[in-house]
């Protein structure tokens, strides 16, 4: 084994001066694009052109007539004659076209049981789930909240909000009870469908007692309804009125529910992100667009044909469940896996289990987690069988060439392209990329922006820095499944993302660099926004919740480099009056992290300080903080109220311990 490990070490060692790898010849022999024509389509009139790809791609109740109506920017609306329903395109037309029987889900449970989802199936629960809501009083317009974990529930649930036009707000499974109460509160949700319990690793938690604990703290009018998915089973508190189990509420309802055909700029979902304050930004998306560049960009950068079986690790919870696990996937009528456990559970090899037993071709995860089973070793993926696999996908974060070099090597065996697609919850669709039968992937590089997409790097002005310098990510055109509002917040959408550059171009809030055929390497985030392990979080909205704690006066939360998650979260820390910082103590502010947002949040590492390094004016310089924290030479210190207070914090840092993670 030493040895296997060893010789793979050194092979990767020479790939890594390859810089660039181009289609592998079986693959660009039967990809579906091989040249740059696709490329050239767009031509001069891209809405024209997204016109006709809609029109090919989706099914439409009223075809529409105008592509892109800029005349409200930064409020721009797309194909907004047209009608459409997203849950008849995800499912009865497949059903119509007599591929009812095809599977949708193959699911795998946490324990190992397996259930297939056909397309007929899925309809069937759709459209009884979509009644039960109607019983409930649940409208057009109307949101809804989902906070389940990765069942076929999910999708259903989903699909059956878009089949009524209600708007539903998906909560990571990861989030607390209390964010969950928070982001129902905020977008005024009318129901909730949640779980009784959830499993994670052999353990269980129990969700609806958990969620009933923080209503009955602080109880939320707006929420008259929650759905209860029986998962696992066991005994659940019910409130009399409120609270329904969803399988009894759906064999009392009809079988059969209209798909509402609704305007394209109807409102299909919210997705709470995090941005530059403590407040989640409500990302809102819309149908008939939305729809559109998720369908094509999962057929077209993932070569999607009849036959394949597509896997995507991600949540549902976050952006890339909803446009590649649940609307791209099932617009396309393909198949997929499903997996409920997480990556090591039951145990290091599962993912690889799963290609073989289901014989996957295309498979898509983050970064982060192809560092980890490397982390664990290529023993596991050698024990399966992943000859079916032909390509693979990246996306949350940058990846570093050795982690590509061994996805590439040891789970596509060398005969997988690699799309490492740069996308945002924002963006609703892959925005940058290569299409893998067309052109070469370079390690590290995501690729260059899709067909109907404008991209370019600019300089804090506006000016478009040189090839190869660094710069700010700029988004020069609408886009078809662009975000259209910030959720009953228009001046902050407004703020966010157009008031940066001037009208009409988008701030994407990455720093990147363009090479001399037109390749983006994405940097990283130049807000304050954290990206751990491809999950998206905060500085503020941490700060917010440490300081919440009674024994801190201050917190400074920054982004720490890391091997394995590609940033971590370091606290710095002040306590109030001449307490101590204990172990303990680091422990209780994790935990308290934990409760008030979610164990994602939780600081890898907590360092005390007396003070933190500020201007004259108050402000705190977090660029010193990361110096500090990753072990850099300090910049200019001398703006600061107080010079000496980074020689102590450099003293701190070296005697602060780094909890484990559980
Ligand atoms: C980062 C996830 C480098 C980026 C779909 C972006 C990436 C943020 C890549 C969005 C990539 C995503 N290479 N960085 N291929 N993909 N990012 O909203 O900083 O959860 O702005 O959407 O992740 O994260 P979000």
């Amino acid at each position: 084994m030493a040895d296997h490990a060893q010789d793979l070490e050194a092979e990767l060692g020479r790939l890594l001066d390859q810089e660039r790898f181009p289609p592998p010849p079986a693959f660009a022999a039967a990809a579906r694009v091989t040249d740059g024509t696709l490329h050239a389509a767009p031509g001069e009139d891209v809405p024209a052109w997204w016109l006709e790809q809609t029109r090919e791609i989706l099914d439409w109740k009223v075809e529409p007539t105008v592509s892109l109506d800029s005349s409200k920017a930064p409020f721009y609306e797309w194909f907004a004659d047209g009608e459409l329903n997203v849950s008849h395109n995800c499912l009865d037309r497949h059903v119509e076209a007599g591929r009812g029987e095809k599977v949708a889900f193959h699911w795998r449970g946490e324990e190992g049981e397996e259930r297939d989802v056909t397309y007929a199936e899925l309809l069937a629960d759709t459209q009884r789930m979509a009644n039960a809501l109607k019983a409930r009083g649940i409208d057009k317009g109307d949101v809804v909240g989902i906070f389940l974990p990765m069942i076929p529930e999910a999708a259903a649930a989903m699909l059956a909000c878009a089949r009524i036009g209600a708007v539903h707000n998906v909560v990571f499974g990861g989030f607390s009870p209390g964010s969950v109460r928070e982001r129902m509160e905020v977008s005024e949700a009318r129901a909730l469908i949640t779980v009784d319990q959830a499993r994670r690793k052999g353990k269980t938690a129990p969700i609806k007692a958990a969620l009933d604990e923080v209503l009955a703290a602080e109880p939320l009018p707006t929420l008259e309804t929650i759905f209860v998915v029986r998962h696992v089973g066991e005994e659940t508190p019910m409130e009399q009125g409120r609270d329904h189990w969803l399988d009894e509420a759906m064999a009392a309802a009809p079988a059969e529910c209209l798909a509402e055909p609704l305007p394209a700029e109807h409102p299909l979902f919210i997705l709470y992100s995090s941005g530059s304050t403590a407040k989640p930004k409500g990302i809102l998306h819309t149908t008939g667009g939305y729809l559109t560049q998720a369908a094509w960009t999962h057929r077209e950068v993932f070569d999607l044909g009849d036959d394949d079986v597509w896997f995507c690790s991600a949540d549902i919870g976050w952006v890339t469940g909803h446009s590649y696990i649940v609307y791209g996937p099932l617009a396309n009528g393909a198949t997929s896996v499903m997996y409920e456990g997480a990556p090591d559970y039951p145990h290091k090899g599962i993912w690889w289990e799963l290609c073989e037993r289901y014989g996957v071709t295309l498979f898509y995860t983050a970064p982060t987690a192809i560092r980890a089973c490397m982390k664990w070793g290529a023993e596991h993926p050698r024990e399966h069988d992943l000859s079916t696999l032909r390509l693979l996908g990246t996306v949350g974060e940058p990846i570093n060439p050795k982690a590509w070099l061994w996805y590439h090597k040891v789970i596509g065996g060398e005969r997988c392209p690699i799309v490492d697609t740069w996308w945002q919850t924002e963006t609703g669709a892959i925005m940058v990329t290569t299409l893998p039968g067309a052109q070469d992937a370079k390690p590290g590089v995501a690729g260059t922006p899709l067909p109907g997409v404008a991209v370019r790097v600019l300089d804090n002005e506006g000016k478009e820095v040189s090839t190869g310098e660094q710069g700010l990510l700029a988004i020069t055109d609408p886009w078809p499944a662009m975000l259209r509002n910030l959720y009953q917040d228009p001046d902050r959408y407004e703020e966010t993302y157009w008031s940066k550059f001037g009208p009409g171009t988008y701030f994407v809030g990455d720093a990147a660099r363009m090479d001399e055929e037109g390749y983006v390497s994405v940097i990283g985030r130049v807000d304050d926004v954290i990206n751990v392990s491809g999950h998206r979080l905060s500085t503020a909205e941490v700060e917010s919740a440490i300081v919440a704690h009674p024994k801190v006066a201050e917190a400074a939360v920054i982004g720490q480099s890391d091997e394995d998650s590609g940033q971590a979260i370091a606290a710095f820390v002040t306590l109030e009056g001449d307490l101590e910082g204990t172990d303990d103590l680091v422990g209780e502010l994790r935990e308290h992290v934990a409760t008030r947002i979610g164990k994602l949040a939780r600081p890898k590492r907590i360092i005390w300080s007396d003070d933190l390094p500020k201007t004259r004016s108050g402000k705190i310089m977090r660029r010193l903080l990361r110096d500090v924290a990753e072990g850099r030479a300090l910049g200019d210190v001398t703006t600061l109220k107080d010079p000496d207070v980074m020689a102590r914090l450099e003293e701190q840092i070296k005697t602060g311990a780094v909890p484990e993670e559980d």
